[in-house]
């Protein structure tokens, strides 16, 4: 029995010296320390031994499960140091590489110019005010004046959105421009104190969208930005002024601006403004046409029918009104020749801004 019991033990270290994972290792527990490994079987055969030679048996078992079991805790914990040390090799981390550069997104250029534009009529006492982008033929036309066979309202300048309605009051259209926005500015105003309507000094930008064959030159959407001022003794002086400092601020404090006599049927008188070109200084380039000016809004006097119409009394009340379009404003400062760019969503037309 002591023979068979060293016999076990030598192939027991045997076998375990030759483990090299994990796997191997949990098989090598169980068949030689295990429940039914040899070792245990010699415990249960102690009973059948003569009794002289239990004891020694028993002691050297002992002996011998004992031994088997701390070196099976050594190679387990000889095991898990070498797969520590493994993974530290193999998962060095160089922490004094550079980082990856990291592409960070931006904002569409058609809104950077719009916010900068925003920001410099807030600076001015102008509040964003917002409206509808889909209009009815009323608030489109109509309440600013546009008589019923003006060529602006032609089918192909306006999308008209089908509705099975008859009434052309009703008619649905996706606005032309921001001036509906005026009237439904006013209109709410004015409701506030029906009798006084306090005065107006806002700033309206919203998408418009015509009916148009899609060049380089024209585009089916476009943003506008619409201004208003409504208030007591407000004249054309004022409407200079404060488009002349505007265009300081937008433009560069030396950049000159020039008035010309233009019609809209919701403005009178009505002008369009110009801005000495920013890009050659006035010399005169092709950007501005040899010309040395840019004309960049339509601008005039509240025509005293849409105030009326707006809720404010034209006998008490008097305004301006003006119209820009900031993406022809950007083509013109970048020398961008064609407008489709802007809702291309080419990266490469987007990330140079
Ligand atoms: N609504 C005009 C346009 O779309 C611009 C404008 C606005 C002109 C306000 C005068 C006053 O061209």
């Amino acid at each position: 029995m002591l023979e068979k019991l060293a016999q076990i033990e030598k192939e027991a270290l045997e076998a375990l010296s030759k483990i090299e994972e994990e796997a191997a290792l949990e098989a090598w527990r169980v068949a030689n320390i295990g429940r039914s490994s040899p070792v245990m079987n010699v415990f249960s055969q102690l009973g059948s031994l003569p009794k002289e030679e239990r004891p020694a048996a028993g002691q050297r078992a002992n002996q011998v499960k004992t031994a088997l079991e701390t070196a099976f805790a050594e190679k387990k914990e000889a095991l898990r140091q070498a797969a520590l040390a493994r993974s530290l090799a193999s998962e060095r981390l160089d922490v004094t590489l550079p980082g990856r550069p990291f592409r960070r997104g931006r904002l569409h250029p058609a809104t950077q110019n719009l916010r900068r534009i925003l920001s410099i009529l807030g600076e001015m006492g102008f509040q964003v005010y917002t409206a509808r982008d889909v209009e009815t033929d009323e608030y489109n036309f109509q309440l600013l004046n546009i008589p019923p066979h003006h060529p602006a309202r032609e089918m192909q300048d306006t999308f008209y959105i089908e509705t099975g309605e008859t009434d052309e009051a009703r008619r649905l259209v996706l606005r032309t421009h921001t001036s509906p926005g005026q009237i439904r500015a006013m209109r709410e105003f004015s409701a506030q104190n029906p009798q006084n309507p306090p005065p107006i000094r806002i700033a309206l930008p919203g998408m418009c969208y015509r009916f148009e064959q899609i060049t380089a030159r024209s585009e089916v959407q476009f943003h506008q930005i619409e201004g208003l001022v409504v208030g007591q003794n407000i004249t054309f002086a004022d409407l200079k002024g404060t488009l002349s400092e505007f265009a300081r601020r937008m433009f560069g404090r030396n950049a000159r601006t020039r008035f010309r006599a233009d019609h809209f049927p919701f403005t009178e008188p009505s002008a369009e403004m110009d801005v000495e070109c920013f890009v050659c200084g006035g010399k005169g380039c092709s950007v501005c046409k040899k010309s040395g000016w840019l004309e960049i809004l339509g601008c005039g006097m509240v025509h005293p029918v849409v105030l009326q119409n707006g809720g404010y009394d034209p006998a008490r009340y008097t305004g301006f009104a003006f119209g820009m379009g900031p993406e022809r404003q950007l083509m013109l400062r970048h020398k961008i020749t064609d407008i489709r760019y802007f809702w291309g969503n080419d990266v490469r037309f987007l990330e140079q801004f």
